[in-house]
């Protein structure tokens, strides 16, 4: 990661904030970008104040981009008669079409700067049907279908990969797993019988954005302590 170029949308909470201390860890320039501020992030940061849900905005980019992550989501938990057309909107617009926004501005520079490394964020619910997932996972879905796309296009100088985690101990779940009976609940839903740390997903970004990763695209890595495949 020494020197490396690593754009990351989403840098100043939950799984962003981990990637952004292991790849600064590892010598890596970050370039920050989200709404709010950055509190306790490593000196040194690039830092810029996007909304990605925008309809124009411009990134800072450097001449060479190595990596770029896109963490904004959402977990919009609801019976399918009661998710009005607004919220799979809202949620295509956080999930799908922000990443395309910033793809179409960061791929041209990855694709001369070449040996580049692109990572998303799906769902465990695009895997696995999961009540009351419908707007979520149709977006997430989109998402995947984007990754696998561009994949393909974009081999051998640009490569491709989702994470599709489970519940993760993230200010995102904090409606799901704000209190210890909420957690313990969840993390016995799981085989694994624990929910997700940012640390564990972060660690498996910084693998598929690295050197070690460079046989690795047009993959969905599950790190969902077995929920999408396991029947313990
Ligand atoms: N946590 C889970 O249980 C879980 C499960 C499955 C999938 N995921 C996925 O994992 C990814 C990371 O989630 P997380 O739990 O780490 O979430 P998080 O703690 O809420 O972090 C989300 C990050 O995205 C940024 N962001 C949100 N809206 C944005 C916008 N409109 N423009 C620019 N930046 C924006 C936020 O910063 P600002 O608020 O400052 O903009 C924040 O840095 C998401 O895609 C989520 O869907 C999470």
């Amino acid at each position: 990661m020494e020197n490396k170029n690593i754009l990351v949308i989403g840098g100043n909470s939950g799984i962003g904030e981990k990637i952004v201390k292991r790849l600064s860890d590892k010598g890596a320039n970050i370039y920050a970008s989200n709404r709010n501020g950055f509190s306790s992030l490593p000196s040194g940061m690039h830092i810029q104040e996007v909304d990605v849900t925008a309809d124009e905005f411009t990134l800072n980019l450097p001449d060479e981009l190595h990596g770029l992550v896109y963490c904004p989501g959402s977990i919009n938990l609801k019976p399918f008669d009661r998710i009005k057309l607004e919220t799979y909107v809202e949620d295509m617009n956080i999930n799908f079409y922000g990443a395309v926004k910033v793809l179409q501005q960061a791929l041209p520079v990855m694709r001369k700067t070449g040996d580049a490394s692109v990572v998303g964020f799906s769902t465990v619910a695009v895997n696995t049907g999961l009540p009351f997932h419908a707007s979520v996972a149709s977006a997430k879905g989109a998402l995947e279908g984007l990754f696998r796309s561009l994949a393909a296009e974009y081999a051998p100088k640009v490569r491709f990969n989702i994470i599709a985690p489970s519940l993760t101990d993230t200010p995102m779940a904090k409606g799901l797993l704000g209190s210890d009976r909420k957690k313990e609940a969840s993390a016995e839903r799981h085989p694994l019988k624990a929910v997700g740390e940012a640390d564990q997903m972060a660690a498996m970004a910084q693998l598929l954005l690295s050197d070690e990763g460079s046989w690795i695209s047009g993959q969905t890595m599950h790190i969902d302590g077995g929920m999408s495949n396991l029947k313990p």
